[in-house]
C-alpha cells in the first residue's frame, strides 16, 4: 500500500512540503505567543528550557508525527485506521481534528486583529497615538461586538480560498511566496531592532538566564506547551501535511530543517520584540496584548516607525496566514474523505463552523467578558486547553503509538532514519524519554497550577 493514497493530492516537491510545514510552524506562536509567554515567564530561563524541549521532545515528536502521516497516506483519522485497523488509535486523530478546529477558532480572531492593525497602519490611523492611548484603543477595538468579526471573517475567507484549491495548487503555491517574504521581513525587522539604543538590555533579558526561575514549575509547563504550539505538533496537522508526500521524499533531514527553522524564527522574533521593548523602557510581562499595545506605542516613537509598523503587521499577518492554512487543512482533509464532500464543500463547511466558534472567542473581549475562569476569558481558555492539554496529550499518544504499539522495525522503517545510531537514539527518545518527561511535567503542573 505504498505510494499515493486514494484520490489524495500531493506536494509537487519535497521543498514545497518543507516550506508549507515551516509555514505551519512559523506563525502567531513565534511572535505574538512566544513574546508574551517568554515575557511573563522570565525571558532567558524560559528560552533555555524551551530550546531544550524543542530539541529533546519537539523534533523527535515532529518526526514521529510525520512518520505516521507518511506511512498512513491519509488524513488524521484515516492514517491511524490504516496503520492500526480495528483499534481505538484513530481517536488520537479525531482529538487532533477537534483541537485544530478549536485552535483555528481563536487563532482567526487574533489574526483578524492583526489584519485590522495592518489596515490601521496603511491608512495612517495608528501612526500617532489615538485618544486615550493604544491600550484604550485596543480595548475599544476588541470589545466591539461587530467590527472584529468582519476582520476575522475576512481572514478566514482568504484561508478558505486557498485551502479550497488543494495542496499543490493552493497551499504549496501560497507558501512558496509567503515563506521567503516572511524570512526577509523578519530579518530586516530584527536588524532594525538591534540598531536601537538600549537593544542590549533586550538581548540580556532574552539570553542571560535567571537561574532561580528554574525552581518555578510553571516555567516547564509553559515551555512545553509553547514548544508544541510553535512546532505545530500534537494534533495531527503535520501528520496531514506529511500524508501528501511522495514515497521517495525522505523525512528526517526535512524534519530537522523545519524544527530548526521554526526555532530560529522564534529567536529572531524575540530579538525584534525585546530589543524594542527594552529600548523604550516598557515591562516585558504585559501578556497577550504586548504585540497590540506595547509595540504600537514603541513604533510611534521610532524613526520611520510607521513603516516599521506596516512591515511588522504585514509580517504577522503572513505568518498567521500560512499557519491557518495548515489548521484548516487538518479538519478539511478529514471531512472531505469521511463525509464524501467535495474539497470545496468541505472547506466551506469547516470554515463556517470555525467562524462561529471564533465568534465566542471574540465576544469574550466584550459582551461575554463576564464568562471567565481564573481570570481567563474565552479565548485564553481555548488557548490554554489546546496548547497545554490537547497538544501534549496528542503528542504523548503519538509517542506511545509509535514507541509501543507499532513494532520496532515498523516504527524505524516509517521514520526513514538511516543511521543505526540515530535510529536507536530516536526510538528510545520516543519510547521512553518523551512519555516519562511528559508525564512528569503534566503531573507537576496538575498539582501546582
Ligand atoms: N505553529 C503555529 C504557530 O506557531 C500554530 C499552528 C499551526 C499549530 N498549525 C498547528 C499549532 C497545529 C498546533 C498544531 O503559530
Amino acid at each position: 500500500m505504498s505510494g499515493s493514497g486514494i484520490g489524495h493530492d500531493q506536494w509537487k516537491t519535497r521543498f514545497g512540503f518543507m516550506l508549507a510545514a515551516m509555514g505551519s510552524a512559523v506563525g502567531l506562536g513565534n511572535i505574538w505567543r512566544f513574546s508574551y509567554v517568554a515575557g511573563e515567564s522570565g525571558g532567558a530561563t524560559f528560552l533555555l528550557i524551551y530550546l531544550f524541549f524543542v530539541l529533546i521532545i519537539g523534533i523527535p515528536l515532529l518526526l514521529t508525527e510525520f512518520s505516521i502521516g507518511k506511512a498512513g497516506q491519509m488524513d488524521a483519522v484515516g492514517s491511524f485506521k490504516r496503520l492500526a485497523p480495528n483499534t481505538k488509535w484513530h481517536l488520537t486523530g479525531l482529538m487532533g481534528v477537534i483541537g485544530g478546529i478549536l485552535i483555528l477558532s481563536f487563532y482567526s480572531v487574533v489574526s483578524g486583529w492583526t489584519l485590522f492593525y495592518l489596515y490601521q497602519y496603511v491608512t495612517g490611523a495608528y501612526w500617532t497615538e489615538p485618544d486615550g492611548g493604544f491600550g484604550a484603543a485596543f480595548e475599544a477595538w476588541t470589545s466591539n461586538p461587530i467590527a472584529p468579526l468582519f476582520w476575522q471573517a475576512l481572514f478566514l475567507g482568504l484561508t478558505i480560498l486557498i485551502v479550497m484549491r488543494g495542496i499543490k495548487k493552493g497551499i504549496e503555491k501560497a507558501n512558496n511566496v509567503l515563506m521567503p517574504a516572511l524570512a526577509i521581513l523578519l530579518i530586516f525587522m530584527a536588524g532594525y531592532g538591534l540598531t536601537l539604543d538600549g537593544a542590549s538590555e533586550g538581548l540580556a533579558f532574552l539570553f542571560t538566564p535567571d537561574w532561580s526561575m528554574l525552581a518555578e514549575p510553571s516555567v516547564y509547563f509553559m515551555a512545553l506547551g509553547q514548544a508544541f504550539f510553535s512546532l505545530s505538533i500534537g494534533i495531527c496537522g503535520m501528520l496531514t501535511y506529511s500524508s501528501y508526500l511522495k514515497a521517495k521524499d525522505r523525512l528526517p533531514a526535512a524534519t530537522v530543517g523545519i524544527g530548526l527553522m521554526d526555532t530560529v524564527f522564534a529567536l529572531i522574533a524575540g530579538v525584534m520584540i525585546f530589543t524594542a521593548v527594552f529600548s523604550y523602557g516598557v515591562e516585558p510581562d504585559s501578556g497577550p496584548p504586548l504585540v497590540f499595545i506595547i509595540l504600537p506605542s514603541i513604533f510611534e516613537g521610532m524613526p520611520a516607525g510607521h513603516i516599521v509598523g506596516i512591515v511588522f503587521f504585514v509580517l504577522l499577518t503572513m505568518a498567521a496566514f500560512s499557519s491557518a492554512l495548515s489548521l484548516l487543512e487538518l479538519p478539511v482533509a478529514y471531512v472531505h474523505r469521511t463525509l464524501g464532500l467535495t474539497r470545496k464543500a468541505a472547506t466551506l463547511t469547516m470554515g463556517s463552523i470555525i467562524f462561529v466558534l471564533g465568534i465566542a472567542a471574540s465576544l469574550g473581549f466584550g459582551v461575554w467578558s463576564h464568562i471567565q475562569i481564573n481570570g481567563n476569558n474565552i479565548l485564553d481558555m481555548m488557548d490554554n486547553i489546546t496548547a497545554n492539554v490537547i497538544l501534549p496529550l496528542g503528542g504523548l499518544l503519538m509517542a506511545i503509538f509509535v514507541g509501543w504499539y507499532l513494532n520496532r522495525d515498523q516504527a524505524i522503517k516509517n521514520s526513514e532514519i538511516e543511521s543505526p545510531i540515530l535510529q536507536k537514539v530516536w526510538y528510545n527518545i520516543v519510547r521512553f524519554l518523551v512519555p516519562i518527561l511528559m508525564i512528569v511535567i503534566l503531573f507537576i503542573s496538575l498539582f501546582d497550577i
